[in-house]
């Protein structure tokens, strides 16, 4: 797991003034929203004796623990304890880490990490949010897996005829055309073509099954963010997928995602619109679950040419390890288990640039 970046941790919407817990990277935080409208995260221990914020409750900017009443800042300085003696003045260890917060795409964003903030990777860029051409729905779902290992599911174009023959029932014409990798800092991105989707619910009744084929751009934005934007080549119909796989521990990942379409706007098709993107996420979830190791090893694995895009995201991953802005025990420890496809030949190389 990787500090120093933004994570979208929460819809903006969940946050209100009662305290709500998220955990990021093992660590317990609470997220309050001030009478002034702006969200605060503090670690979520209070300082006296360990009780956790969330269960109290918010007076104006401060949150107040439930324990003893302590009340804290938005800084996270203590400003009140109630069984002192009026007038006894406030240890000046009493406070807790708060840590800095962003609101963008209906997304509430928390910093990690030790970068001032001119240095920090930026909040990936999702301009169709807000545009009324776009029509929105959000969901969420747990994996009991690394993330890392959800992020490269959504980079992965040859598993689809096997995971979701449903949707593609396309296994004897598997191939992945060659496809080319942009690398920018913070980013891996490729545009593959496929065979259209034989049956993709609503859209089958829309779409003619003519097409000779339809794309898919898939990001990864690090560490933890898929964007994945699919162009039915019909009529200009696009979908996009923007999921935050939150790092929740190192076994655990819970995705707050955005679906955007630019095409049915209306509200009664949202609902085939989910559908698909959870009957995708079960399946998903059946082999990503299975994985080992847990956390996508930086050497290792066999990986192809239709790999080019996962190999992309680990050289971003190893690029941050080596900035030294690992932690917890995944990439804590490098892996050093190397394996070869078994016939003595080393896996094959692809180069991304
Ligand atoms: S544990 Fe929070 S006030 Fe005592
Ligand atoms: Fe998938």
């Amino acid at each position: 797991m990787l500090k120093n970046f933004w994570y979208a941790v929460e819809f903006s919407a969940a946050v209100t003034g009662s305290p709500t817990p998220v955990k990021l990277m093992g660590e317990n935080y609470v997220l309050y929203r001030g009478e002034d409208g702006q969200v605060v995260a503090m670690r979520d221990r209070c300082i006296h004796r360990g009780a956790s914020l969330a269960g109290g409750w918010v007076e104006g900017n401060c949150i107040r623990c439930p324990y003893h009443g302590w009340r804290y800042e938005a800084d996270g300085t203590c400003v009140h304890i109630p069984a002192d003696q009026a007038g006894t003045p406030i240890p000046k260890r009493a406070r807790i880490d708060s840590f800095p917060i962003e609101e963008r795409y209906g997304l509430v964003w928390l910093f990690v990490g030790d970068l001032p903030a001119e240095q920090r990777p930026p909040i990936p860029a999702l301009p169709e949010y807000g545009d009324p051409a776009w029509r929105m729905i959000t969901g969420e779902y747990t994996w009991n897996a690394h993330y890392t290992r959800v992020v490269e599911s959504g980079l992965d174009s040859s598993h689809a005829p096997f995971v979701h023959s449903v949707f593609f029932n396309l296994r004897d014409d598997a191939e992945v055309p060659p496809y080319e990798v942009q690398m920018e800092d913070w980013s891996a991105t490729a545009r593959t073509i496929s065979k259209p989707p034989k049956r993709a619910g609503l859209l089958k009744l829309i779409v003619k099954r003519d097409r000779p084929f339809s794309s898919a751009t898939l990001t990864a934005h690090m560490p933890n963010i898929n964007r994945i934007h699919l162009d039915f080549n019909f009529r200009g119909y696009q979908y996009i997928y923007f999921a935050s796989n939150i790092p929740v521990d190192e076994n655990t990942t819970l995705t707050k995602w955005i679906g955007l379409r630019n095409f049915l706007p209306q509200a009664w098709a949202d609902w085939n619109s989910r559908k698909n993107t959870n009957d995708t996420y079960l399946e998903d979830k059946a082999v990503i679950e299975s994985q080992v190791p847990r956390v996508v090893p930086l050497t290792g694995e066999i990986l192809l040419a239709s790999d080019s895009l996962q190999l992309a995201y680990r050289k971003l991953i190893r690029q941050c390890v080596e900035r030294g802005w690992a932690v917890g025990s995944d990439y804590g420890i490098p892996s050093v288990s190397v394996s070869t496809n078994g016939n003595g030949k080393a896996p094959i190389e692809v180069s991304v640039g």
